[in-house]
């Protein structure tokens, strides 16, 4: 698929590897349309969460699987020594922890030289505040609403007010950035991240935790368009 035919606007569907079948990964990127959605990939570092996830191999292995949009979420520490890495194996949007980030304007200007898309993200506790001084350039803006570093959490009502303080930024700021939402997010919660400004949906446990991914897929997108 050509990149001009990834879906670029709101809303859209992003299921997360983090809960599919590593042994079926084939399988679990059969379901992802890549004209409709995006797949979510969690990279994580036991650093900065407590967990181990995968690096640019997987990457390079989805994207060998699937034309659908490749939306990289790094949850580690030092991440401009691995974006050149993860561009290579194939992302096409690659979002940061603004705690992980020594200097993040460089390691935003580091995404966008190799090509891809750059997002930027805040961990639960850290106020949207913060990221404003980098909003302006953003692709992608990612509302965490789970503690990073598992899936399967409980949604973070509280922050559908992070979301809503996303939109508004944008909308005084003629910003571009997409708001995506992580965690916790399933067809009962997606309905108000929408209603709060939301355009992108991860989804892990609600879709390849479930006894009908393909159907649970259909839900969800029917619960946010
Ligand atoms: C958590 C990850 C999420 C995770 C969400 O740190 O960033 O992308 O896959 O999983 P669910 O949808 O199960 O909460
Ligand atoms: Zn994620």
């Amino acid at each position: 698929m050509s990149p001009s035919t990834h879906p670029l606007a709101g809303p859209i569907v992003a299921p997360s590897l983090l809960s599919a079948d590593f042994a079926r990964l084939d399988q679990a990127l059969a379901l992802v349309d890549p004209a409709r959605d995006w797949v979510h990939c969690d990279v994580m570092d036991n650093h900065f969460v407590p967990n181990l996830t995968f690096g640019p191999q997987v990457v390079a292995a989805a994207r060998r699987l699937s034309a659908a949009f490749l939306d990289v979420h790094l949850m580690i520490e030092r991440p401009e020594t691995l974006i050149a890495g993860f561009r290579a194996a194939g992302a096409d949007l690659v979002t940061v922890h603004l705690e992980a980030c020594a200097d993040p304007a460089a390691t935003m200007a580091a995404v966008r030289a190799t090509g891809a898309r750059a997002g930027l993200t805040l961990r639960p506790g850290t106020p949207f505040a913060q990221a404003e001084p980098w909003l302006e350039d953003l692709d992608l803006f990612l509302v965490m609403t789970v503690e990073p570093g598992f899936g399967g959490q409980a949604f973070m009502p509280g922050m559908l007010e992070k979301v809503r303080a996303a939109r508004e930024w944008r909308e005084r700021h003629g910003a571009r950035y997409l708001i995506e939402v992580d965690g916790g997010i399933s067809s009962a919660t997606a309905p108000q991240c929408r209603a709060a400004g939301a355009d992108v949906f991860v989804a892990g446990n609600a879709i390849y935790a479930q006894s009908d991914p393909r159907r649970a897929l259909q839900e969800l997108r029917t619960a946010v368009g």
